[in-house]
């Protein structure tokens, strides 16, 4: 179950960055990665969404374990929907 209300595939408004993406990354996360982007910024994971989605899809990232299909699902309709912040 996601932590927030939002459901993969549902109708409904846009999903957005810093209500729908930004609490998927953790501490940890943001904290690894910081010297290649940051996660919890919106301009850096715009800048870098097709490769933060294909490691998330390929389940290389997170390194200690993968997302959960329905997160990488609403990942991907975030950036189809054009990345709203
Ligand atoms: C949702 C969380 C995460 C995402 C979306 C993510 C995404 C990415 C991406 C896109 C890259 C390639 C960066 C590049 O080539 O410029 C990368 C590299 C890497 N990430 Fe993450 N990451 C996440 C979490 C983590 C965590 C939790 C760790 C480890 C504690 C980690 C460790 C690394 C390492 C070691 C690399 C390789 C760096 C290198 O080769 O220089 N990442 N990650």
């Amino acid at each position: 179950m996601n932590t927030n209300d939002k459901v993969a595939g549902t109708p409904g408004p846009a999903l957005r960055f810093e209500v729908d993406i930004k609490p998927l990354f953790r501490e940890l996360d943001r904290s690894s990665m910081l010297d290649h982007f940051d996660l919890w910024n919106y301009d850096d994971v715009v800048s870098n969404q097709d490769a933060i989605l294909g490691h998330l899809v390929s389940g290389s990232m997170p390194c200690d374990g993968p997302w959960p299909e329905s997160d990488v699902t609403l990942m991907r309709q975030w950036i189809d929907e054009g990345s709203h912040p």
